[in-house]
Parts: C-alpha cells; structure tokens; sequence
C-alpha cells in the first residue's frame, strides 16, 4: 500500500512524497527544493539533479533505436529520453510495483509522461526472471537496475550481473543489438563476464555532484550478426 504524505509543490525540503512497503524493501520519493530523490530498499539510489549517465545509457541505443527493454523505471530519465529519440517500442521492466502505480497516476510530469506514452509498456517484474521467460528479441536491452556488481542495493541483483544471465540476455538481442549495462564504478568482474559475448566497449562518464567527482561506467555489448 502506498503512502502518499504530501503532494509535491510548496514542500519543505527533502519530504516525503511518496512511500511504499514491498516485499523487496520500501521504496519512497523524496522532494527536496526542485529535486526528486528516488530511494530504493531504503538506500538513496538517485535524484534528478545529475542524469547525465541515465541519458547516456538511452544514447547508447542510437537514434530511432526500434524495440528496446530498460531494466529499471527509477525517475524515467533513461526511458523519456527514448521517447525522445524516437524509440519505436519500449518495455519497462520495475520491480517495485508503487513506482509504476505513483508514474500512471502522475507523481512526476515525466514518470506520467512514460506512462502514458502509446508506445511504452510497464511491465512489474524482476528483470532477472522476466527476462529469460521472454522469447522475443530487442535492439537493445539497457539496464540500470542497481550501483553494479560492487555495491548492491538488492543482493538479488546479483543474478543480472552473473554471466549466465548476461548470455542469456546477450542471447535475447537481434542481430547487432546492443546490451548496456551502467555501473557505478569500473567493474572488471562485469567485463570478465561480458567478455566473449559480443564486441565489447567500456565508457566512462565523469560527473560532479555535490562538489565530488564520481566515474561511472557504461558497459557496451555488441552483439555480432551471426555469419551468412
Ligand atoms: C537507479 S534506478 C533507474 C534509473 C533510471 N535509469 C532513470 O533514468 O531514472 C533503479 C531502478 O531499478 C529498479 N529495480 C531494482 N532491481 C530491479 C530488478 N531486479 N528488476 C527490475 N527493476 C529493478 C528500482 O526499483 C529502481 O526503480
């Protein structure tokens, strides 16, 4: 059940908005001035101060990308920046169901934006079970489900970084489709595992927040046409 305590507009700084108990942990949204504070299983996960690497990781997928799949809802910044670029269809995946609920009924201009758009599709599902389960494929499969393999806010999150997971989404994509995965630092066990997949590119995004510089990876996968 969700609770909501306030609505946004005319807040004191950092309230809560919104706030739900789910079997994976509690999930709220915080406002603090003009920014929104995503909390996930009672850690700060992000706000809407600093995008760059969500909107980065829709970029990843190119221009007119065709059918894409984004693992994690959070704020919608990585999915409303698809819309932008003219994605074709986009699955969401989210695992906590209030998210969903609070983005159809509106709670941020963007969340009900991705909502609402015709071509968007939430789905309420962990990305590592929906996925395997799936038998279509995607031009590209981006995923922000987590800080990456060194830092979990869900230790279940593991699975989606283990390289049998990451074989069988690299398995779910069409032919030079693309599997990016953000990672709050470099994770050398993530490229291990990527590794023989597909042709595979690291990038590193540089950003300040709150005067501290921070890294943050992106991680590529090509998925080479097979021959003939
Ligand atoms: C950092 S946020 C994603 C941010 C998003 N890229 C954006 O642009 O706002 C991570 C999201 O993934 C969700 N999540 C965590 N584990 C998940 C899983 N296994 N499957 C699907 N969603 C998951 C969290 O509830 C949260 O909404």
């Amino acid at each position: 059940m969700s609770e909501v305590v306030a609505g946004p507009g005319g807040l004191p700084a950092a309230a809560v908005v919104a706030r739900a108990t789910t079997p994976a942990g509690e999930i709220a949204l915080r406002r603090r001035g003009e920014i929104v504070e995503l909390i996930v299983n009672g850690v700060f996960a992000m706000d809407s101060s600093e995008v760059t690497s969500e909107i980065a990781l829709a970029d990843a997928a190119g221009p007119a990308p065709g059918r894409v799949l984004v693992g994690g809802l959070g704020l919608g910044y990585t999915a409303a920046r698809l819309l932008d670029n003219g994605v074709r269809r986009l699955d969401v995946v989210e695992l906590a169901e209030p998210l969903i609920d609070w983005a159809v009924a509106g709670i941020t201009g963007q969340l009900e934006r991705v909502a609402h758009d015709p071509r968007v599709q939430l789905h309420h599902g962990d990305i590592a079970e929906w996925l395997p389960r799936r038998t279509e494929l995607f031009d590209a499969i981006l995923l922000d489900v987590d800080n990456g393999p060194g830092f979990l806010i869900h230790d279940r999150n593991a699975r989606v970084y283990a390289a049998d997971w990451l074989r069988t989404a690299a398995e779910r994509l069409s032919p030079n489709g693309l599997l990016a995965i953000w990672s709050e630092d470099a994770a050398p066990e993530l490229g291990r595992a990527l590794a023989g997949l597909g042709i595979l590119t690291e990038t590193v995004i540089e950003v300040e927040r709150e005067g501290r510089r921070f890294g943050y990876a992106l991680y590529l996968l090509r998925r080479t046409a097979p021959a003939g």
